[in-house]
C-alpha cells in the first residue's frame, strides 16, 4: 500500500455534553418509511402502500415475527404525510382521520403492545416539507401532544425555516420536548440545512439532538450511498468529533432489500453504516425482503460493531489504489476495518490489509476475524503479517482486530485514535 499518511491527533479534550435524556447510548435502530413509501397518501388505489395506520401496525407484526425486534431494531417510525392538513380547534396536531381512524395514540399503544416505540414527525418551519402544518409557534404544544400520544421518537425536519432561526427553532423544540417530561428521542435536520449558509456548531446540535442528519436524503442507488460517504470523508474531522454516547451523525436511513443496490452494494452500505456508528433506520418492505437482505440486516457481528459501548464513530484512514480504508474504534481496545473497492470494473481486487494504518495495534500479536464477505476466524496476526483481504467490486470486506496483550506497547496508536484521532488523507 502506498501513500498512506496517518497524522495521529493529540487532541484530548473530551467529547462535548450530549442531550441528558437517558437515549441514543448507541445508535438507534428502527425502520422509517420515507425512502420507500414517501407521501403515497392514496389508501383508495394503494392501501397496502399507502401513509396509514395500517402500514405501521403490518410492519410492526413483522418486527416481531420475523426477527427484527431480536436482533435489535426497536423504533417503527413515520416520517412526513400523516397529519391532517388542518390543527384541531385547541391548536393541536392532529392525524389523518381518514388514514389513521384510530389515531397516533391507539397507534403508539399498538406498537408498545409487541414491545417496540412509535417515531413521529415533525418540521422545524410553518409548514413540513410536503406541506403539512409545520411547529413553528407550536412547539411546546406539539412536544406536549407528541408525549400525550406515548411518542417515543420526533424527526425533526427543516423545511420552510429561515436559516437563521434554525438553531432557535432546534433547541426551543429540544427545551419542549423535555419539558414533558417523557423522554422523546430527538432527531435533528439542523445541519444539513445550515451547511448551505454556514458551517454548523456542532458543541451545540450535540447538546440538542440525539442525532442529526448533515448531508443530501439517500436515494435508492450506490451513487446516492457513494455521495453520502464521500461527504462524511471529507468533513470527518469536523463531524466525527461530535458523536458519541447520547448523539450521533445520522447519513439516513438504510435502503438494503429494495431495488437499487447489488448484493455486494447492500453489504458496503451494511458495514460503512456500522463504521459510521449511523443510526440504522431501514427504509424497506420488511413484509417483503429477500433472505439474502434479511440475513445482512440481521448479521449479529455487523449489529455489534455499530452498537459498540464505546461509541466512537470511524474515520477514513486511508485511500490508495481506488480502496478506501476505514476504521472505528472499538471496545476492548479493538478496532473495525472495513475495506471498499471502489474500482467499479473488473473483477475482485486484493488489498494487504496489514498496511492498514490501525493494523499497528497487531504488535506484538492481534486476533483477527473477518465478518464481510464471509465469517471467517483469521486467527493470531502481527505486524508482519501478510494477510490479504479479497473484495468485489463495490464490495467491502470487514474486520475486527483485537489485541493481544502481552509485553509492549501496542495500546499506543489506539489509546491515540480512540480520543478523536485525526488523519490526514
Ligand atoms: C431534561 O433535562 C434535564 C437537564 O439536562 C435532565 O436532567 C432531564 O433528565 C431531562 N428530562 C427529560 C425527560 O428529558
Ligand atoms: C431571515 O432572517 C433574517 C434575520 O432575521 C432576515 O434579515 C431575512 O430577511 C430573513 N429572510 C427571509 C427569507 O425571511
Ligand atoms: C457553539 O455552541 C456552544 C454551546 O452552545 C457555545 O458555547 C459556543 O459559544 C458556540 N460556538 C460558536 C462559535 O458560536
Amino acid at each position: 500500500m502506498r501513500t498512506v499518511i496517518s497524522i495521529l491527533g493529540i487532541i484530548l479534550s473530551p467529547i462535548a455534553l450530549a442531550l441528558d435524556n437517558g437515549l441514543a447510548l448507541t445508535p438507534a435502530m428502527g425502520w422509517l418509511h420515507w425512502e420507500r413509501f414517501l407521501c403515497n397518501v392514496d389508501c383508495d388505489t394503494d392501501p397496502n402502500n399507502c401513509i396509514s395506520e395500517r402500514l405501521y401496525m403490518q410492519m410492526a407484526d413483522v418486527m416481531v415475527r420475523d426477527g427484527w425486534r431480536e436482533a435489535g431494531y426497536e423504533y417503527i417510525c413515520i416520517d412526513d404525510c400523516w397529519p391532517s392538513h388542518q390543527r384541531d380547534a385547541q391548536g393541536r396536531l392532529q392525524a389523518d382521520p381518514k388514514r389513521f381512524p384510530g389515531g397516533i395514540k391507539k397507534l403508539a399503544d399498538y406498537v408498545h403492545s409487541k414491545g417496540l416505540k412509535l417515531g413521529i414527525y415533525g418540521d422545524v418551519g410553518v409548514n413540513t416539507c410536503a406541506g403539512y402544518p409545520g411547529s413553528q409557534g407550536y412547539y411546546e404544544t406539539d412536544a406536549q401532544t407528541f408525549a400525550d400520544w406515548g411518542v417515543d421518537l420526533l424527526k425533526f425536519d427543516g423545511c420552510f425555516m429561515n436559516w437563521t432561526s434554525l438553531s432557535e427553532g432546534y433547541v426551543k423544540m429540544s427545551k419542549a420536548l423535555n419539558s414533558t417530561g417523557k423522554s422523546i428521542y430527538y432527531s435533528c435536520e439542523w445541519p444539513l440545512y445550515e451547511w448551505i449558509f454556514n458551517q454548523p456548531n456542532y458543541t451545540a446540535i450535540r447538546e440538542t439532538c440525539n442525532h442529526w442528519r448533515n448531508f443530501a436524503d439517500i436515494y435508492d442507488s450506490w451513487s446516492a450511498v457513494k455521495s453520502i460517504l464521500d461527504w462524511t470523508a471529507s468533513h470527518q474531522d469536523t463531524i466525527v468529533p461530535a458523536a458519541g454516547p447520547g448523539g450521533w451523525n445520522d447519513p439516513d436511513m438504510i435502503i438494503i432489500g429494495n431495488f437499487g443496490l447489488s448484493h455486494d452494494q447492500q453489504e458496503s452500505q451494511m458495514a460503512l453504516w456500522a463504521i459510521m456508528a449511523a443510526p440504522l433506520l431501514m427504509s424497506n418492505d420488511l413484509r417483503d425482503i429477500c433472505p439474502h437482505s434479511k440475513e445482512l440486516l440481521q448479521n449479529r457481528h455487523i449489529i455489534a460493531i455499530s452498537q459498540d459501548p464505546l461509541g466512537k464513530q470511524g474515520y477514513c484512514t486511508a485511500k490508495v489504489d481506488s480502496f478506501e480504508v476505514w476504521e472505528r474504534p472499538l471496545s476492548k481496545h479493538r478496532i473495525a476495518i472495513a475495506v471498499l473497492n471502489k474500482q467499479e470494473i473488473g473483477g475482485p481486487r486484493k488489498l494487504l490489509i496489514s498496511a492498514a494504518p490501525g493494523w499497528k495495534i497487531c504488535d506484538p500479536q492481534c486476533n483477527v476475524t473477518r465478518i464481510l464477505p464471509q465469517y471467517t476466524e483469521l486467527g493470531i496476526q502481527t505486524l508482519q503479517s501478510k494477510l490479504f483481504v479479497t473484495v468485489n467490486p463495490s464490495g467491502t470486506a470487514l474486520l475486527t482486530v483485537s489485541p493481544i496483550r502481552g509485553f509492549t506497547n501496542n495500546m499506543h496508536w489506539h489509546d491515540h485514535s480512540v480520543k478523536d484521532k485525526h488523519t490526514v488523507l
